[in-house]
C-alpha cells in the first residue's frame, strides 16, 4: 500500500526518502494495532519490499508526505482508499499460549466478562461484580474438561477464553471462545483456536469433531475459524434463542483428519 501511495505521490522521483506521518481513518479504531500508533514512518520508494507493519480493515488511509532533511511542512497530500491502494501489508504474528484457569484469574477474566460489547454475541449478560464470577469460575471452568485461559506474549493476565466443551455424543464437541476486547484484531483467537484443535484430539478420548455455532451477525468469529481451518457446514435457520431472540446460526467444524493451517 505505501508503494502504491508513493508512486501516487511522487510518480517522478524514483529514488526519493519521504517520511509519512499516516493518518488512518477506521471504522473500528478500538481495534488499531499499536504498529498504527506511531506518528511517523520512514519508507524508500526504491525499496519496494518495504511493508507496514500489519494487515488491517481500514476504510481508508490519509497520508502527509515531505522530503526527508526539508521542513516539516507536508509538500503533497493524499488520501487512498483501500480499494485504490491494494494492500500488500503483513500482519505480525502473535504469540499465543493456553494454560487451566485458576480462582485468582478472576479480575482479568472481569475485562472481557464484564463488557457488554462482549456479553451482546453471548449466551451470558455482563457480570457486574466479581463474587458471581468466581463462583462461575469455581462452578464451571475448574471442573471443565477442556477450559483454557488465553495468554499472549507480553501480557501477564489472560487475555482471554477457549472451551471444548461435551455433546451428547463423544464423537462431537463444541468449541467456544472469547477474547477481551482490548486485544481484538491482533490474530490472537484465531492462534488460540489453532492450538486448540492441534491438543484438544489427543487430550479427549475419543474425540472426532470439534464443531462451532455461530451467529449469522458475528462475521469477526466466523472469520476466526475459517483462518483457523474449519470448514463452513451450513446456515441453521432460526436454530437457537439467545436472550430471547432466536437466531440464524452458521455451523463449523473440524474433524482429526484436517490439517491445520500455518
Ligand atoms: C470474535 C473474537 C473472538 C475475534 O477475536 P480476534 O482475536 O479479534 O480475532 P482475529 O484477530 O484472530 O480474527 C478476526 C478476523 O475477523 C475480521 N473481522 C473483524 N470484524 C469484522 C467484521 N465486522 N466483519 C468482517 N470481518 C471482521 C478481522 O479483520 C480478522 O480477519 P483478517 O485477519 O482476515 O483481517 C472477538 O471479537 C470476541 O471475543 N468477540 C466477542 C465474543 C465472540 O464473538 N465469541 C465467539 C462466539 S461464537
Amino acid at each position: 500500500m505505501v508503494d502504491d501511495a508513493l508512486d501516487f505521490l511522487f510518480p517522478k522521483s524514483e529514488q526519493a526518502v519521504v517520511r509519512l506521518t499516516v493518518g488512518l481513518v477506521c471504522s473500528r479504531p478500538h481495534l488499531l494495532p499499536p504498529a498504527f500508533l506511531v506518528p511517523s514512518m520512514r519508507f524508500a520508494k526504491a525499496n519496494p519490499q518495504q511493508t507496514c507493519p500489519s494487515r488491517f480493515s481500514l476504510s481508508s488511509v490519509k497520508l502527509r508526505c515531505c522530503i526527508e532533511g526539508e521542513a516539516s511542512q507536508p509538500k503533497k497530500t493524499a488520501s487512498l482508499s483501500m480499494e485504490d491502494a491494494k494492500p500488500t501489508m503483513v500482519k505480525a504474528a502473535v504469540e499465543v499460549t493456553l494454560r487451566k484457569f485458576e480462582l485468582s484469574d478472576v479480575d482479568a477474566m472481569m475485562a472481557w466478562a464484564s463488557d457488554p460489547q462482549v456479553a451482546a454475541v453471548c449466551r451470558w449478560d455482563p457480570y457486574e461484580s466479581t463474587e458471581p464470577l468466581l463462583a462461575f469460575i469455581r462452578d464451571v471452568v475448574l471442573p471443565h474438561p477442556w477450559f483454557r485461559a488465553i495468554c499472549v506474549a507480553g501480557e501477564p493476565r489472560p487475555v482471554g477464553a477457549v472451551s471444548v466443551s461435551p455433546t451428547g455424543d463423544p464423537c462431537r464437541a463444541e468449541l467456544g471462545y472469547v477474547l477481551a476486547r482490548a486485544h481484538w484484531g491482533r490474530g490472537v483467537a484465531t492462534a488460540a483456536v489453532k492450538r486448540t484443535v492441534a491438543a484438544v484430539f489427543a487430550e479427549v478420548p475419543g474425540l472426532e469433531r470439534v464443531e462451532a455455532l455461530v451467529d449469522v451477525a458475528n462475521p469477526a468469529s466466523q472469520r476466526v475459524l475459517e483462518k483457523a481451518g474449519f470448514t463452513r457446514e451450513a446456515v441453521l435457520r432460526k436454530y437457537t434463542a439467545v436472550k430471547g431472540v432466536v437466531r440464524d446460526m452458521v455451523i463449523f467444524s473440524f474433524i482429526n483428519a484436517d490439517p491445520v493451517p500455518e
